[in-house]
């Protein structure tokens, strides 16, 4: 598949957020309870926030033929706050491809070392990837737990 990774901007908010809440609701609903993907999925419209991380954030967006196919964006130099496939386009090697570059990112940026905290969903792709589970926790968005899992990398 043709795929074309770039820096996100402000006009690709409507696009990240319905990829965001469609693959909330369709993907990390396998492992989530109803009430906890309502509010996860909320996030979507809070585009106050988005906007915020396009501009603080190092944000790429992975395109296939002009749509958005995947996205993920790294805060504060290595904590890799984010990591969203389209739910048509899962395992096909996007979110990868989107790991390599941030991987290059924060090596570039001098640091030894990638951490992130990562839904039950994801901690497959992170394993794959040579990530350790340093701990399992909950985390509280919005009044809601969620289980999920502190993990990290060296570079
Ligand atoms: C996790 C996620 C980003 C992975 O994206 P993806 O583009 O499908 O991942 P890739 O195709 O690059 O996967 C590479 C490898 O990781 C592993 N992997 C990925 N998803 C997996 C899954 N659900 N179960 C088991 N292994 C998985 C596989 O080894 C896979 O290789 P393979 O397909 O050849 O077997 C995607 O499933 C997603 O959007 N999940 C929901 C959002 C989410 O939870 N994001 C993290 C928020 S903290």
């Amino acid at each position: 598949m043709d795929i074309e990774i770039r820096q996100a901007t402000i006009e690709d908010i409507p696009e990240i957020t319905t990829l965001f809440r469609d693959t909330v609701r369709e993907v990390n609903s396998k492992h989530y309870s109803d009430k906890q993907i309502q509010t996860w999925s909320a996030g979507a419209s809070d585009t106050q926030k988005w906007e915020e991380r396009i501009h603080k954030c190092y944000f790429l967006v992975a395109e296939s033929h002009d749509i958005i196919v995947g996205f993920a964006y790294l805060k504060n130099g290595n904590y890799f706050d984010g990591l969203f496939v389209h739910k048509d386009y899962q395992r096909q090697g996007i979110a990868s491809k989107l790991l390599r570059i941030i991987e290059s990112k924060v090596m570039m940026d001098g640091f030894g070392e990638i951490k992130s905290d990562v839904s039950i969903t994801a901690l497959p792709f992170f394993e794959n990837h040579y990530f350790d589970v340093i701990k399992k926790q909950k985390k509280v968005l919005k009044g809601m737990t969620f289980e999920n899992y502190i993990v990290s990398k060296a570079l």
